[in-house]
């Protein structure tokens, strides 16, 4: 069934039942106890307040993400149905064929080679917020500072008009609470969807969308019959959506890891070549998107249990990034670590196709802070709750010189 979110079967025998709510304010705020308890009771768990199975461990999340046709996303991934069927047929949302040619149809535009070209803009853009931040020396680093930096990029590659832009950065946040189950902060989202609709109903008209950005190429697409006309508008919130609080939250998480580390940020000082490896870490440990499901196309065996097919199973990205199985000393944030395999930007077909744009805007502004900065001190975080998205909303910075 299209956006189905449950399957209704009692868990299978051998696996570990947990009575807690992954997505109430003190988990979110305070995730990764939890998510060690999950890990240390097996590969899988059962969730019964969300009727799903969990993968708390990094090796079923990779497996699982690696193997798209018993793992498939076409039924939505997240755990409410309003929010799976608002996004059905979007590349998140959808299994090969069509998931390959959704996917395809930007995927130029987001490609290394293309997000090298657009670099020296980026970094113009990095290096003014930069200068007004070292001005001010104590600011807020969520709202005067990571969130005022993606918006401006994703609104030039996207092409839309200036007007209009105010409320996006909410309704991004409300998207990303779609992902979750059946909650208040979902309900509460919900109501914000008929005006991103209404929104992007807006950009269709002619010439509101700048000529040969993304986001005209999407409608292009449609006018050359790579896909249907009513396809366009979740192509386009599926691109706009993505490419904010998550890159917003990896450049919040690397000021408070950085600030909190400062041996870290010497190290990155010495040799900022580190920049693009401290980017990985710091998603690693704070991974913007923190749980997103897939439903089980077939049974599927793990050790001794069968778990059903139809059945759905969230893949804990945040938890596996932890996970002391895959990773040495995993609380702790080391550039110098490498770590290659992460799961913060996904893994197999699905994996980010805006992660070449998501570094590269992290990094000009990291690098921006390198050449001018000698410390940053921060106060202490105040978590936003989202359903997925694991972010600040408040940060006290101050810079030295
Ligand atoms: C640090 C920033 C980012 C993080 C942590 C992140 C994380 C992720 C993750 C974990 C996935 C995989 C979803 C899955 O497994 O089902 C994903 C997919 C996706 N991301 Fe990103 N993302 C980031 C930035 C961006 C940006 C800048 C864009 C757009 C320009 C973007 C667009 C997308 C899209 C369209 C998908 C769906 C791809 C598919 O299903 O084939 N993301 N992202």
């Amino acid at each position: 069934m299209n956006g189905d979110v449950s399957h209704k079967l009692p868990p299978a025998a051998g696996v570990p039942v947990f009575d807690l709510d992954l997505f109430c304010d003190d988990v979110l705020r305070h995730p990764y106890e939890v998510y060690a308890q999950l890990r240390a009771a097996g590969p899988v768990v059962y969730l019964l307040r969300h009727d799903c199975y969990a993968f708390p461990r990094y090796a079923e999340v990779r497996l699982a993400l690696e193997d798209h046709e018993t793992f498939i996303s076409g039924k939505g991934v997240g755990l409410s149905e309003f929010g799976n069927k608002s996004r059905l047929g979007t590349p998140i949302a959808s299994d090969p064929p069509h998931h390959t040619l959704v996917r395809e149809i930007v995927a130029d535009r987001l490609s290394l080679r293309a997000i090298r070209e657009i670099a020296p803009q980026i970094q113009t853009k990095a290096d003014e917020l930069i200068a007004l931040t070292l001005e001010r020396g104590v600011f807020d680093g969520v709202v005067d500072f990571s969130r005022q930096f993606p918006l401006l990029v994703m609104a030039d590659l996207i092409g839309l008009p200036e007007d209009g832009r105010e409320h996006i950065l909410d309704w991004a946040d409300a998207g990303f609470n779609l992902f979750g189950p059946d909650n208040e902060r979902m309900r509460n989202s919900m109501t914000r969807f008929p005006e991103v609709v209404a929104y992007i109903r807006s950009l269709e008209k002619p010439g509101r969308l700048r000529p040969g950005s993304m986001g005209a190429a999407i409608y292009e697409a449609a006018a050359q019959g790579k896909l249907r006309f009513e396809q366009c508008g979740p192509l386009m919130i599926a691109y706009l959506m993505a490419g904010l609080d998550t890159t917003i939250n990896a450049i919040s998480a690397s000021l408070l890891l950085f600030g909190s580390n400062p041996d870290q940020w010497d190290a990155v000082r010495a040799n900022p070549k580190l920049l693009p490896i401290a980017f990985n870490e710091a998603i690693r440990l704070e991974a913007p998107i923190q749980n997103l499901r897939r439903v089980l196309s077939r049974d599927f065996q793990l050790e001794n249990i069968i778990l059903p097919a139809g059945a759905s199973v969230l893949m804990m990205y945040g938890s596996a990034n932890r996970d002391e199985r895959k990773w040495p000393d995993p609380e702790h944030f080391d550039v110098t670590r490498n770590p290659v395999g992460h799961l913060a930007l996904g893994m197999g077909i699905h994996n980010c196709p805006g992660q070449f744009l998501a570094r590269a805007e992290t990094t000009a502004v990291l690098e921006g802070l390198v050449k001018n900065v000698s410390r940053i001190e921060v106060g202490a975080p105040i978590w936003h709750l989202n359903n997925v998205i694991r972010g600040l909303e408040h940060l006290p910075v101050k810079l030295h010189r």
